[in-house]
């Protein structure tokens, strides 16, 4: 069963929203369980949502010669939670830094649809980007390293103030926003620095394998809030993994990659219910989606590279 998102209230036309974050949804906060989920919601198929992301015949050539992507084909819809999934080195950073615009493609065509106006440049704040590494400022407490966003913008009042206030609540961190980085563990850092992606409510989440460095309960843990997120909020993500078991719990749809070069060898719907909850890793269902994925994966791998 797959799920649509649901329509929102924003005015995403208004004059300011291109250059400005969106100003905060009333009650909203990080999983924080007030919004009616997907499931309360009966929510229509994803297939219908308009396409938020559309790559095209993505290639990428370095300036060393080295051809990371060859002609990657994907769309991504609004409300959908899509992982690429692939081995280290085929592209997956290179893929989601040209969807983030830090990087230019050198063939085909990467598209954001956030309703900017044709030729105007879209907002910082309309996508959000989670490093492996929290890349938090050490020398700013936990609150004003949320407050970067509005700060760049140079839009920062008390609105702002009480929505990094909430993102953080809804991070579980509450009382922490005094604390500086060095004063947190490795689990909270990621978590402050997911707050500071979602305090702009962006259009597209991207996270380039956010748990990837932390220890096996607390990346467990990361997932479940990850998941209680984009039950609740519906943003639309595109997360990257090397984990084919990460990647069955967390999405709706998984495009597995292949290297040399970089490519989409296979997309796959992810059919488990919503809400999931951590008794489904034991689930028939869930290990026959593993065991689909990784033949995928497997498939995709070079010769004797599984060995
Ligand atoms: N700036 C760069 N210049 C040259 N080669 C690069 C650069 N960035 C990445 N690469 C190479 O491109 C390939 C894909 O890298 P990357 O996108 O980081 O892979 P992944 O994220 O899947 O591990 C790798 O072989 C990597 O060494
Ligand atoms: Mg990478």
């Amino acid at each position: 069963m797959k799920f649509a998102a649901p329509s929102r209230s924003r005015p995403r036309n208004s004059p300011s929203s291109a250059t400005l974050p969106p100003p905060p949804l009333a009650g909203e906060g990080w999983g924080g369980g007030k919004l009616p989920t997907a499931t309360d919601t009966g929510l229509a198929t994803t297939a219908s949502e308009a396409p938020v992301l559309t790559i095209a015949g993505v290639g990428k050539r370095f300036a060393s010669g080295l051809q990371a992507l060859g002609g990657v084909d994907l769309t991504v819809r609004r409300g959908e939670f899509v992982s690429l999934l692939g081995p280290s080195g085929c592209g997956k950073s290179t893929l989601l830094r040209i969807v983030a615009g830090l990087s230019q493609p050198s063939t085909g065509n990467c598209a954001l649809h956030l309703d900017t106006a044709p030729g105007q440049r879209v907002a910082s704040g309309r996508v959000g980007f989670v490093f492996q590494d929290a890349t938090l400022m050490p020398w700013s407490t936990v609150l004003n390293n949320v407050l970067l966003p509005f700060r760049i913008a140079r839009h920062l009042g008390a609105a702002e103030r009480e929505r990094a206030a909430a993102a953080l609540r809804s991070v579980s961190l509450a009382g922490f926003e005094n604390a500086y980085p060095h004063q947190l563990s490795g689990g909270m850092r990621m978590r402050v620095s997911i707050a500071r992606a979602l305090v702009t409510e962006p259009d597209l989440l991207l996270l380039d394998e956010p748990f990837a460095a932390l220890d096996e309960i607390t990346r467990l843990a990361l997932n479940d809030d990850l998941l209680r997120l984009w039950e609740t909020r519906r943003p639309t993500v595109l997360f990257v993994t090397h984990s084919v078991f990460e990647s069955v719990y967390l999405s709706t749809r998984i495009a597995v990659m292949a290297a040399r070069p970089g490519r989409i060898v296979a997309d796959l719907p992810v059919d488990l219910p919503h809400p999931r909850e951590r008794a489904i890793r034991t689930a028939p269902d869930y290990v026959a989606a593993c065991e689909q994925v990784s033949a995928a994966l497997g498939a995709a791998m070079p010769q004797g590279a599984t060995r």
